[in-house]
């Protein structure tokens, strides 16, 4: 697929950013429309300039997938041999009070965007999907084969488009689909000079910890030290983000595959980290002390989940490279160069 354009939508937030350096650094042509609701410009910028010379591939659009016309207009002008698609609101706090602006958002821009592949003969995507969408699973590690199910508005977005996708597949099999389920992604490019940036409090635990470590926060609320783990707190399955968009790299090569129909893949470790497992090692890697509060369970949480890895490394040739001191590092790194995110760096 190298040499190949590729459409990367929400390309300028967390996940896409990565994406799209390692598709630049693979010789992709590759365009981003993103409407900037999450995300900083800034961050293409920098993707840019950390691709060097193969900077000059890449086009940035500021496009909202809900204008249909607009993204229209682009494939028109446009050849794409695949589409990556990232944008979607992904707060599960606030799916819960908005559930209309999720399925708006999530949906209506997946299906307009299927519509004017459909349309153009794009027919090869990489879907976004989330470990979300295994609720809270009876047994670890999580396969594939799980029976599904969603706890919150977000996680319903992500299996509704994994079933819209599985039915474009079967009314068309020239479409070839691949969804991955993505466990936690956490860490940022080595360089520092892109990470996550979320807008407002975070929400997910990582993003929390940093803010501690950098004095934006004074300490971080545990939700739960009651579980049956081996410290009592929720284990998760914290995955690299350079690895995560690495994964995003195998599934468009296997987009090549000639039966490759509609399949789905998890993307993780394998392995289950609690929280202060985590934060122990962010410790370790700042050198700053995490002030805890122990506090009661966050509604909707599950206890413990992490991936089976067999599907992916068999099938994508994909596993995870980084482990969970390489991830606190690069999250440190970025985070002391960037404390407060794109907006206030002094390269902008
Ligand atoms: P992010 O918010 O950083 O990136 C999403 C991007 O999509 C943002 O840049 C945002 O501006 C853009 N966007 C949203 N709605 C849009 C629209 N209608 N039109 C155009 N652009 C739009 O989030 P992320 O962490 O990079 O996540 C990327 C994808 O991966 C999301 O679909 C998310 O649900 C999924 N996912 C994320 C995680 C995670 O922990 N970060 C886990 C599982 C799945
Ligand atoms: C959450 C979402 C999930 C989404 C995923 C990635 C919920 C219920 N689930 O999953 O749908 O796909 O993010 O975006 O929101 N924790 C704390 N204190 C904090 C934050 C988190 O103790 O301030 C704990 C949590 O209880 C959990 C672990 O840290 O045990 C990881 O939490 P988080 O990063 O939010 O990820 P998920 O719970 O896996």
């Amino acid at each position: 697929m190298a040499n190949k354009s590729i459409l990367v939508t929400g390309g300028a937030g967390y996940i896409g950013s990565h994406t799209v350096l390692q598709l630049l650094l693979g010789g992709f042509k590759t365009v981003i429309v993103d409407n900037l609701n999450n995300s900083s410009e800034i961050a293409v910028k920098r993707v840019k300039e950390l691709a060097g010379d193969f900077g000059k591939n890449l086009v940035f659009h500021k496009i909202d997938l809900l204008d249909k016309p607009a993204l229209n207009d682009l494939f028109s002008s446009t050849r794409f041999d695949a589409v990556i698609h990232f944008a979607g609101l992904k707060a599960v706090g606030e799916s819960v009070h908005k559930p209309l602006l999720y399925y708006s958002n999530n949906i209506i821009g997946t299906v307009n965007l299927l519509e004017i592949m459909a349309k153009h003969g794009c027919k090869k995507l990489v879907f976004s999907s989330s470990a979300t969408v295994y609720g809270w699973p009876k047994e670890v590690p999580c396969t594939e084969e799980f029976p599904l199910s969603a706890t919150n508005p977000y996680g319903r977005t992500k299996l509704f488009i994994e079933e819209i996708c599985r039915d474009i597949y079967c009314s068309d099999n020239e479409w070839k689909i691949i969804l991955l389920r993505y466990f936690n992604p956490v860490g940022a490019h080595p360089s520092g000079y892109i990470g996550e940036d979320p807008r407002g409090i975070p929400n997910n635990l990582m993003p929390f910890v940093q803010q501690v470590a950098v004095g934006r926060r004074p300490a971080l609320t545990v939700f739960g030290n009651d579980y049956s783990t081996k410290d009592g707190t929720g284990v998760r399955d914290y995955l690299h983000v350079v690895d995560l968009a690495d994964g995003h790299i195998a599934a468009l090569n296997k987009l090549s595959d000639l039966n490759i129909g509609c399949e789905v893949y998890n993307i993780g470790t394998g392995k289950g980290t609690s929280v202060l497992e985590m934060v122990s090692a962010f410790e370790k890697a700042s050198g700053k002390k995490i002030p805890l509060i122990m506090a009661g369970r966050r509604a909707g949480d599950a206890e413990v989940i992490f991936a089976s890895t067999d599907k992916a490394k068999r099938e994508l040739k994909w596993s995870a490279k980084y482990g969970i001191d390489e991830m606190c590092r690069d999250q440190w790194n970025w985070a002391s160069k960037n404390p407060h995110g794109y907006e206030s760096s002094d390269s902008n």
